[in-house]
């Protein structure tokens, strides 16, 4: 069994053990997480143990970036197998918050992103995601200082939101983005995967494979307008409810006419029940 990695809990314990990790001038990598981790979560902690000398992973649900009617009560919690996970990657520190370590009593300051955050795609359908997102994260580089933070291409929109935040605050972290790790069948392995029933299960990978061919239709020159509107059409007749399903520039995230206006990502988000999923590729 390997040894089970150094937790913190309190911004002095974190400080202490930062502290000696960084003794023999170490390069430190951060891998932010909100736990119940998969696959996707491992490729990252072993993309940032390539990039750097320490590892730190965050596991933290943090309630900000959830609206009232969403899962924060619900979010997965799996801290006994995550460790377990994290203690095989030989991760070296496991930053592991409570709320009210995070966000103390009279907390009253947020970061608010716009750019990328404000392009109508998730922030339209969660209008306070962003905000959350970028404060926990703007918090827990100032709390790490890593060389370098991982995050996963899976949540494209927030991939580029934190790397645009990290530039422009000046705060010396290097963003990586690393690519989506997907199940056998194509569906993206996500944290929220355990919420679907058998039937939805099977239906799920409908997402994937509706963009992988929607690149393909547009590779090969079809109509922008109408690939988007065949792929929503797909989703929809495959029973989900679709939020979006669109072309965008992969970097500004901005609207597109065209492919000639790329490099171009498509992205997805949709209804199935009560689960919400996201996904994305590029062409
Ligand atoms: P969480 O959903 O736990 O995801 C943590 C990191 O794992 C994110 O960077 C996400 O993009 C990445 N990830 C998730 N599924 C993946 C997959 N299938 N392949 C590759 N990477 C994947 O994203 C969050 O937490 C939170 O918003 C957080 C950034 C921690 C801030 O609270």
């Amino acid at each position: 069994m390997p040894r089970s990695p150094a937790v913190a809990r309190t911004l002095p314990s974190l400080r202490r053990a930062l502290g000696d990790l960084r003794a023999r001038r170490a390069t430190v990598a951060l891998v932010p997480t909100m736990g119940a981790l998969h696959d996707g979560h491992i490729k990252l902690v072993q993309h940032a143990k390539r990039r750097a000398s320490k590892v730190v992973v965050s596991i933290f649900v943090n309630p900000t970036q959830f609206a009232p009617h969403e899962d924060f009560g619900s979010y997965p919690r799996t801290w006994k197998a995550d460790l377990a996970k994290l203690a095989a990657e030989r991760v070296d520190l496991v930053w592991n918050p409570g709320v009210g370590t995070m966000y103390p009593p009279n907390f009253a300051t947020r970061i608010l992103p716009e750019g990328p955050a404000t392009e109508n795609l998730e922030d339209r359908f969660r209008p306070h995601f962003f905000g959350g997102v970028a404060t926990v994260v703007g918090k827990l580089f100032t709390q790490c200082r890593p060389d370098i933070a991982v995050f996963g291409q899976k949540d494209y929109q927030q991939l580029k939101v934190v790397t645009r935040m990290a530039a422009d605050l000046d705060l010396g972290v290097k963003v990586i983005g690393v690519p989506t790790v997907r199940e056998r069948d194509g569906l993206a392995m996500s944290s929220r995967n355990v919420y679907l029933t058998p039937e939805q299960r099977a239906v799920a990978p409908v997402l994937h494979r509706t963009m992988k061919e929607a690149a393909k239709r547009l590779r090969n020159g079809d109509d922008l307008k109408a690939v988007i509107a065949d792929g929503g059409r797909t989703i929809e007749s495959a029973g989900f409810t679709l939020d979006y399903f669109e072309a965008r520039h992969a970097e500004t995230l901005a609207p597109i006419l065209s492919i000639q206006d790329g490099p171009v990502r498509l992205l997805v988000a949709a209804k199935i029940g009560t689960t919400r999923l996201i996904d994305n590729i590029g062409i």
